[in-house]
């Protein structure tokens, strides 16, 4: 049967382990400038209806790397854009690549695509979740503190796709999250449901964070949602991850954010720019994340 890799829960939690303990050992690799060519001769399609800087370069990299390739798609040139159905679309893309990953709105359109699909399927983005982010998120935060199973982790900010990611991870690593968001901004109420027993809402950001030990944060207004930005700089305020609120937290707490970042807004540059932020190797951990994530499912 196909796998694909619509959200975290696709993975059991032995998985996401194992994904996390391979990209440490491809990261190495790397670094050692050993070739790893386990992708020789395959090929990703990516569909981008949204823009990216991350997701693109990572998976393109990371194809190149393992000696494949990936052809980046997007709809203002694919007949996609000009209403060919999604369901036709994965038919004659997955005859002819062997992954396809998608960045997109509706969460219903990748399961849509995924249904049509002769070859895995990886969400590389919907307004519902963000998967590939918390594969490096977790990837980076086992590199420097080891396993996260039984940690407190905060999330301030808006209740959104990579809020609901970090939900799923809770449930998957068995760590506790609190969710500080301001009312009207929670997360949805199915994926809560779920992880209800790992996740807690505040109102109240400093009590959300005190005694941390991950704290992560996002943009108050995601992609689709750039004409709210001036309501929900409003709605946010007294939300942004401060070098103050980090005092609360665990002394020696890691700050990550998925970028791209809106300082003086949900993060103080005084944070995210600090000496010891982890945020640039979150970042450069997509890359081997998603190389261990494809082996996964392609070989
Ligand atoms: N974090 C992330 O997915 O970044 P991009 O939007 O640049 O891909
Ligand atoms: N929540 C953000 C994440 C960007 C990587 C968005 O969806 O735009």
């Amino acid at each position: 049967m196909t796998r694909h890799f619509l959200s975290l829960p696709d993975l059991s939690a032995e998985e996401f382990r194992a994904i996390i303990q391979r990209a440490g050992e491809l990261k190495r690799l790397q670094q050692q400038g050993e070739i790893v060519e386990t992708l020789k001769h395959k090929v990703l399609g990516m569909v981008f209806e949204k823009s990216s800087t991350r997701t693109r370069v990572s998976f393109e990299a990371g194809m190149a790397q393992l000696g494949g390739a990936a052809i980046f798609l997007s709809p203002r040139d694919t007949q996609l854009g000009r209403g060919e159905p999604i369901e036709d679309t994965a038919r004659v893309l997955s005859r002819m690549v062997d992954c396809v990953m998608i960045r997109t709105f509706e969460h219903e359109k990748v399961e849509r695509f995924a249904q049509y699909s002769r070859v895995p399927v990886i969400n590389g983005l919907t307004d519902l979740v963000h998967p590939c982010q918390l594969l490096a998120d977790m990837q980076t935060w086992f590199e420097h503190r080891g396993d996260i199973q039984g940690k407190t982790v905060a999330w301030i900010g808006d209740g959104n796709n990579m809020c609901h990611s970090y939900m799923n991870a809770a449930r998957l690593l068995d760590f506790k999250l609190h969710i500080a968001c301001p009312e009207g901004y929670d997360p949805d109420q199915q994926i809560l449901a779920s992880a209800k027993d790992h996740c807690r809402i505040f109102r109240d950001p400093a009590q959300a964070i005190t005694g941390a030990n991950l704290i992560a944060t996002d943009v108050w207004a995601s992609m689709g949602q750039e004409e709210e930005q001036k309501q929900r700089e409003k709605d946010f305020a007294g939300y942004e991850v401060t070098a103050a609120l980090m005092s609360l937290a665990a002394p020696d707490a890691l700050f990550m954010h998925c970028l791209p970042a809106h300082r003086g807004e949900e993060v103080s540059a005084e944070v995210i720019d600090a000496d010891d932020s982890v945020v640039w190797e979150e970042a450069e951990n997509r890359l081997h994340a998603q190389k261990a994530l494809l082996e996964f499912l392609l070989t």
